[in-house]
């Protein structure tokens, strides 16, 4: 079996940056996502550097069924992921009671439950290689979000069931890692509906920059990797106001 890193959500944004460092860095790859045109196009330009040109699979991982099929489709190409970067994600902007219910429950699909599955499925070929997980949260993780609630919650998953596997795996030789971007500039936005405050230019890094962040965290073994030091400064000052207060302060987003 050959070893690869498998990276959900590389068709785009920070996902797409990912890729490009692992494949930098010498790791052979298979790039998942729902739009096989931009996975092959970024399979091309990776080759083009001079990399083994990653394979491209095509996947909707809100579907039930997407993680048992694109691990039969790895074994039956003889591949076995060493490094699963969970990366694909989406948010959505606006009051739960107003939003779509079943759009916010394709996002805990996606999100949580993909993640979860594609985090444990491959737990046996992570441990014979000593590999990882790199399980890609945001700061959204860190606090609640009215105005963004199911997405902030979706996160706060995201970080505290990477945290405890994390402490779980170590005994096995597998690195896990969460990482918690603040504001990229992506199609999460438009997707979301979401609007960064002019604010948040003050902490906002490329998505290269937090694919190299990211990239760095999981190979010195890090259990949580906030992206960038104005993040960082934000993340602590939030761990001493208390919810009551932070919530009174936030406004809802439209
Ligand atoms: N941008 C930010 O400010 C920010 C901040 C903190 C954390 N994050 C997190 O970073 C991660 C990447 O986000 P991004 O900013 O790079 O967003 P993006 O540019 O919208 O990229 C999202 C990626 O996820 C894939 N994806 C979406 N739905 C999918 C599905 N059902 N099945 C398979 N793949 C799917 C998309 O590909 P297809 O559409 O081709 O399927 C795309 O490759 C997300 O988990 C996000 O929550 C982002």
């Amino acid at each position: 079996m050959k070893a690869i890193t498998l990276i959900t959500g590389a068709s785009a944004g920070i996902g797409a940056e990912l890729a490009r460092v692992f494949a930098k860095n010498g790791h052979e790859l298979v790039l998942v996502a729902r739009r096989q045109d931009r996975l092959d196009a970024l399979a091309d330009a990776i080759a083009a550097t001079g990399r083994p040109r990653p394979a491209v699979l095509t996947a909707d991982l809100e579907r039930r069924d997407a993680v048992a099929n694109l691990a039969a489709e790895l074994s039956s190409r003889g591949l076995e992921p060493v490094i699963v970067v969970n990366n694909a994600g989406f948010g959505l902007s606006g009051a739960a009671a107003a939003l779509d219910r079943a759009e916010q429950l394709a996002m805990i699909d996606l999100n949580i439950r993909a993640l979860t599955e594609l985090s444990l499925v491959f737990i046996d070929s992570l441990a014979r290689h000593r590999g990882g997980i790199l399980n890609v949260a945001s700061i959204a993780a860190f606090l609640p979000g009215p105005g963004m609630a199911v997405y902030y919650a979706s996160k706060a998953y995201v970080l505290s069931f990477t945290e405890a596997l994390h402490r779980e795996l170590s005994g096995r030789g597998i690195k896990v890692t969460a990482l918690c971007p603040g504001p990229v500039q992506t199609e999460f936005q438009a997707r979301s509906g979401m609007r960064l405050p002019p604010i948040a230019r003050i902490v906002e890094l490329s998505a290269q920059e937090v694919a190299q962040i990211g990239y760095r965290g999981l190979m010195r073994g890090k259990r949580v990797v906030v992206a960038g030091i104005g993040n960082k400064i934000a993340v602590t000052l939030l761990h001493l106001i208390p919810n009551a207060v932070l919530l009174a302060s936030l406004q809802n987003r439209r």
